[in-house]
């Protein structure tokens, strides 16, 4: 009874030491160390498969790589995991014959680099890539168009895009809102040998609101 007892004692005095600190490592562990012990296999093999055939000199995940194309950190976030499958057999019919290569992916590499693509989302779900505030701020709508129809694939604004075409960031300050309209819709009225493709497909409220958002940059 009396040794029972002790035991007892000992036991709650153990666990009063021992939880507390349980319960601290597991607040105080950064949750990016948490996730990356979720690399699976399949997972590190994409990471391997998007350095070895390069898709890094183009895109970035979590700000690693280039700017010449989106960001894709969100990417499996946003399209889901059947768009990717898809688009990554075959860019070219899906994007208009934009300059997305096709890689020759094998089907087991598609597999892997989506199941790399869904890890980096999960971290992305963060709030990752941050928009430049003040962009942000001024005219969300045309700045999510601007990001949703990848002008920032050859365009930067406040720092992020692609050096392709022309810094946006001060636009309004070289150029009114119609021959801003003008450019979107046909790039060759401006320069007949323009690579920038036409965006005239594109709803005339979406137009509106990308020419009006640009000009408002001084
Ligand atoms: C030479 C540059 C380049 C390389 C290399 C490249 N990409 Fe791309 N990628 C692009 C461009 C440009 C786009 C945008 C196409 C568009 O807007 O239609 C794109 C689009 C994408 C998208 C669609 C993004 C979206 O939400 O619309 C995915 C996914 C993607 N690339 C994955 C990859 C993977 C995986 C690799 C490597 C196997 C790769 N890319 C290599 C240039 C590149
Ligand atoms: C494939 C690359 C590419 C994409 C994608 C692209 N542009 Fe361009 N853009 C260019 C280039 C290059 C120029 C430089 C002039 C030219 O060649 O037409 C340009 C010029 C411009 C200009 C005129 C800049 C100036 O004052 O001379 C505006 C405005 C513009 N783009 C807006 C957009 C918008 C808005 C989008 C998305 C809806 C977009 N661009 C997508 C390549 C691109």
């Amino acid at each position: 009874m009396l040794a029972s007892h002790a035991t007892l004692r000992t036991a709650v005095l153990i666990s009063a030491l021992i939880l507390p600190g349980l319960a601290a490592q597991l607040l105080l562990r950064p949750p990016h160390k948490a996730h990356a012990a979720q690399i699976s296999e399949p997972v590190a093999e994409g990471k391997r498969l998007w350095i070895h055939n390069g898709c890094d000199r183009c895109h970035a995940i979590l700000g690693t790589g280039g700017h010449l194309a989106p960001d894709v950190t969100r990417t499996y976030a946003v399209r889901g995991e059947a768009w990717l499958r898809v688009y990554l057999a075959d860019p070219a019919a899906h994007t208009n014959g934009r300059r997305m290569p096709n890689l020759r992916l094998s089907p087991s590499g598609i597999t892997a680099i989506v199941a790399y693509l869904a890890w980096a989302s999960q971290i992305g779900a963060n709030g990752w890539p941050p928009a430049p505030q003040a962009a942000a701020d001024e005219a969300p709508r045309g700045y999510e168009l601007f990001l949703a129809q990848h002008c920032d694939a050859c365009h930067t604004i406040q720092g992020r895009g692609g050096q392709v075409g022309p810094d946006l960031s001060r636009e309004g300050a070289r150029q009114t809102k119609a021959w801003i309209l003008d450019q979107i819709n046909n790039p060759r009225n401006h320069r007949p040998d323009s690579i920038m493709f036409s965006f005239a497909q594109l709803p005339e409220p979406d137009k509106d609101s990308l020419a009006e958002y640009l000009a408002s940059l001084k």
